[in-house]
């Protein structure tokens, strides 16, 4: 089975959990930023998986992008990386495909909302790939009010995301 994690992550987050994912589902599988998502290697994928951070309750934008650069809200005013492409522009270009999905998202747990991943499993199934599982959500620490200013992931959350990922191997087959 081909099956790639495609994140977007400006502190890291989304990435760990995409990694941790990829460790889940097994040896053949990868965790690739949307940079390194290229075409080429998503092409004939069994399965994508999709993640990003939730920006003001959704996937992020330029303008969550830009207002992450400019306001300190990293982790010790740490600086985002935005070398790679939003996963909205991401999916976008995403070609037709005929493989599984599932997405995922990392945000603030006190906050409400449907956030990024509903949006991301869409997207994928606009593209052909069915989802085999509901989008699912991991928590990073952070003021409910103020979820910018800190964070890291909540303890247990890279276990989960591995569990998970080894849960969508078994659904796989
Ligand atoms: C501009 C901005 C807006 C955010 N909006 C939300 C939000 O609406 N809900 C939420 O739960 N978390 C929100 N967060 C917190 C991020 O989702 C969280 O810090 C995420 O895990 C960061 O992932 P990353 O390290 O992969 O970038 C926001 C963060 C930023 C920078």
């Amino acid at each position: 089975m081909k099956a790639v994690v495609v994140y977007e992550s400006l502190w890291g987050n989304t990435a760990a959990i995409a990694r941790a994912i990829a460790e889940g589902l097994g040896p053949g599988a990868r965790a690739l930023s949307t940079a390194e998502a290229t075409s080429e290697a998503i092409a004939d994928a069994d399965l994508i998986v999709a993640g990003a951070p939730v920006h003001t309750l959704s996937l992020p934008t330029d303008k969550s992008r830009e207002w992450a650069r400019t306001g300190n809200l990293g982790p010790g005013g740490a600086p985002p990386d935005l070398s790679h492409p939003k996963m909205r522009t991401w999916l976008a270009g995403l070609p037709q495909g005929r493989g599984r999905s599932a997405s995922f998202d990392t945000r603030v747990k006190a906050w409400y909302g449907r956030g990024a991943a509903p949006k991301i499993l869409k997207e994928l199934k606009r593209a052909g790939y069915r989802p085999i599982a509901r989008a699912r959500g991991f928590f990073v620490s952070g003021h409910p009010l103020k979820p910018t200013t800190d964070g890291t992931l909540r303890e247990g959350e890279i276990e989960r995301a591995r569990l998970w990922g080894a849960e969508l191997a078994r659904a796989m087959g």
